[in-house]
């Protein structure tokens, strides 16, 4: 028994639970996805797969959980930089939706496990239609790779808390360096805002690192204790951060049994602004971006109901933060590369809500790491 504790204490490094690790392990993480791919120099991107830039017209990405809020990241950062029509969808509606699949389809799925069975039936679904396949994977020669035509390994490492969190920040990067590889391909960046971005992303590692620092997470901890006794809770976000509140959501409920939504903030008038009153925390991501002025006025419809509004604003924001009754600072970083860096603050609020309320973080009732029955 003691010999078993100590070998499980140490596998967890020192944190009490393997999501906290995990959580932790994000730089190291997100330096292995990206490492050898982007060459600052040249501003070339090296996915080393064979798959031809030009060979398709459009691109369907199919996953589950977590991966999918990967695959709709994905989506807004290819068709933005690449020019390429993205459609997403949940790999359990798309092997039955009897989908329109052709040689000019890109398939993508995107997978930790490599291993969830709606997923691989999906990928054989596309197969069947003459899509060419590509897999956004974490683990080595799991049975998704096996039958994919070329696979981007993630290089997370090991995941072992069932709620996903390194392999979501590396998913999300290795998009990333996909939709740059594809837009220098077809040429549809500048020599310029190629560089640019790809500087960007050489400096999330470093910026997810910032993001753990002791005085954000303490930040963070304290906020996640003060309402970790709400029934429910909401998360919006927009643009390329919409699928960071949705993340936020999932997190939240897979871990600490809070009902909680997700919503792109321009939908809320549509809906959920219903449910706002003072009982309901509503965490808005507000990082710098285009449609920051919008989220700002999203904002202020959830105050004037009396919600209790957490913002995630950038670094050095103060004017933002007379709109917040909490507010969580998180560095400051290119819009295009900001949900990376952004999802951390949300990671560590699900975390500890959940740690507060004495939840089993690393196994939650009712959910499997990965799910290979249908
Ligand atoms: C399960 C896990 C989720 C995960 C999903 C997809 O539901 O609990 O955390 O996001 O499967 O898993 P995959 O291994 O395909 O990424």
């Amino acid at each position: 028994e003691q010999i078993d504790w100590d070998a499980e204490a140490a596998e967890k490094g020192g944190y009490d639970t393997y999501m906290l690790k995990e959580i932790y392990e994000q730089p190291v993480a997100l330096t292995n996805t990206l490492i050898g791919r982007l060459h600052d120099e040249t501003g070339e991107v090296n996915l080393d797969i064979d798959l031809d830039p030009s060979s398709f017209k459009r691109i369907s990405i199919i996953a589950c959980g977590t991966a999918y809020y990967a695959g709709l990241v994905g989506e807004y950062l290819i068709e933005q930089l690449a020019r390429i029509p993205v459609e997403v969808d949940v790999a359990s509606e798309y092997r039955y939706r009897d989908p329109l699949v052709s040689k000019d389809t890109l398939a993508i799925v995107i997978s930790q496990s490599g291993e969830t069975i709606d997923t691989l039936e999906a990928l054989r679904e596309a197969k069947r239609g003459g899509a060419r396949t590509l897999g956004i994977i974490n683990a080595k020669g799991s049975s998704m790779t096996r039958e994919l035509d070329d696979t981007l390994y993630i290089h997370a490492g090991p995941e072992i808390g069932v709620a996903s969190t390194k392999a979501y920040t590396s998913m999300v990067g290795a998009m990333l360096m996909l939709a740059l590889w594809l837009a220098r391909a077809r040429g549809t960046l500048t020599q310029e805002a190629g560089k640019e971005l790809l500087h960007a992303a050489r400096a999330l590692p470093r910026l997810v690192e910032e993001a753990l620092e002791p005085a954000r997470v303490e930040r963070i901890k304290a906020v996640a204790e003060k309402y970790a006794h709400s029934r429910d809770y909401l998360f919006l976000g927009r643009g390329v951060n919409a699928p960071t509140a949705l993340e936020g959501a999932l997190k939240l409920k897979e871990i600490s049994y809070i009902h909680a939504e997700g919503y792109a903030a321009g939908e809320m008038k549509h809906g959920p602004i219903a449910l706002i009153d003072a009982a309901l925390p509503v965490v808005v991501v507000a990082t710098e971006s285009r449609l920051l002025e919008k989220t700002i006025s999203n904002v202020q419809e959830v105050r004037a109901r009396g919600g209790q509004v957490i913002l995630l604003l950038s670094d050095g924001d103060t004017e933002n933060a007379q709109h917040a009754d909490e507010v969580l600072y998180v560095p400051r970083s290119h819009e295009m590369v900001s949900p990376v860096v952004n999802v951390v603050a949300l990671q560590l609020l699900s975390y500890f809500t959940a740690a507060h309320l004495g939840r089993d973080v690393d196994k939650p009732r009712n959910l499997a790491k990965s799910v290979t029955v249908e």
